[in-house]
């Protein structure tokens, strides 16, 4: 049996001979493995491990701030970065989703290179990959891939010239979670739906704008909110909402609406690999569409998309 207690003890006690007085930095995402990374780093190295935490305007609704606020809880030494407004010029104008996640990737790239410089002698960079990362060689997703692709592109950035640590990198998920609840951490951390690195861009169909950012974050929260208190949020794989391009005739009082169109996803998965849309029950949709419409200005029609994967994949960019 494998004993996240014993794992625990000698990855800190390997981390703590490697790395001895160096310095690590680390991006954190609010995901699972780069917290429970950063946690293992933290009992290791203190505050020699620095943290950053890029806002990019993508995330849900509040999810800067409530993250940032349960990382600094845990004791980690960690610096947030608002650097919403680099990421909204670089998508300005931009509906391609393959060059939206290209401008992510490439911004991420240069704010964490700059927080990066500013500590003092750094050697190392810290990675939350874990074992299927290491093995799946072939995927095309995600930040990493992302930074694979400017590779010689102008000359690596500094940041990806250190030594790489990556603590979990012989583990999988399941075994990172209970990495994780052994270490304590805020179980609404090690629970969360997986989120794509690009964020809400890729959830935004056609180009993105602040103001369709805080729309999108409002019915979201609206419907994962409800998927909380209905008590289903932990048997969906993963759940959000997606804003699309299409307007349609409402009536609101004795006024004719036109506005736009929001989607609600909801899958069963276990890899993300292939996924079935969720049965979710009618009333709990209802609900949920009454709260986005009546609540959400910009919005007056919610639908659900019944699609499996394959054919149709869980983001719709
Ligand atoms: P698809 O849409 O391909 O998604 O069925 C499978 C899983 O991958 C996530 N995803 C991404 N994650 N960067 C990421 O870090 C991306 O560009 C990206 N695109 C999709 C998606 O949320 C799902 O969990």
């Amino acid at each position: 049996d494998w004993a996240p207690d014993s794992f625990i003890e000698t990855t800190i006690a390997q981390l703590k001979e490697k790395l001895g007085n160096d310095k690590v930095v680390l991006g954190l995402s609010g995901g699972v493995d780069s917290s429970v990374a950063a946690v293992l780093l933290h009992h290791a190295i203190g505050a020699n491990l620095h943290c950053i935490f890029v806002d990019n305007g993508l995330l849900r609704k509040d999810e800067f701030e409530l993250v940032l606020d349960s990382y600094k809880h845990m004791g980690l030494n960690i610096r947030g970065i608002d650097a919403k407004q680099r990421f909204y010029d670089a998508l300005a104008g931009l509906t391609d989703p393959e060059k939206k996640r290209k401008a992510i990737g490439r911004v991420f790239i240069e704010v964490f290179d700059d927080a990066a410089h500013e500590v003092q002698d750094v050697k190392w960079l810290g990675q939350g990959t874990i074992y299927p990362d290491v093995i799946e060689s072939v995927s095309v997703k995600g930040p990493s891939a992302t930074i694979k692709s400017h590779h010689n592109v102008g000359g690596l950035p500094d940041f990806m010239k250190l030594k790489v640590v990556e603590p979990l990198n012989t583990l999988f998920k399941d075994e990172v979670r209970n990495v994780g609840k052994a270490l304590g951490i805020d179980p609404n951390i090690l629970g969360r739906h997986p989120f794509p690195g690009p964020g809400l861009a890729i959830r935004i169909l056609g180009e993105i704008t602040p103001e369709k950012v805080q729309i999108l974050q409002e019915a979201d929260a609206i419907y994962i909110n409800n998927l909380r208190a209905a008590g289903v949020y932990d048997k969906v794989w993963q759940a959000g909402a997606i804003y699309l391009p299409v307007q349609s005739v409402g009536v609101m009082g004795d006024e004719r609406t036109y506005e736009n169109v929001v989607c609600l996803r909801a899958v069963e998965s276990l890899d993300g690999m292939t996924a079935d849309w969720c049965h979710l029950p009618y009333e709990l949709l209802a609900k949920i569409s009454n709260e986005i419409i009546n609540n959400v200005k910009g919005i007056n029609r919610v639908v659900y998309d019944i699609s499996s994967k394959p054919p149709a994949t869980i983001e719709w960019e």
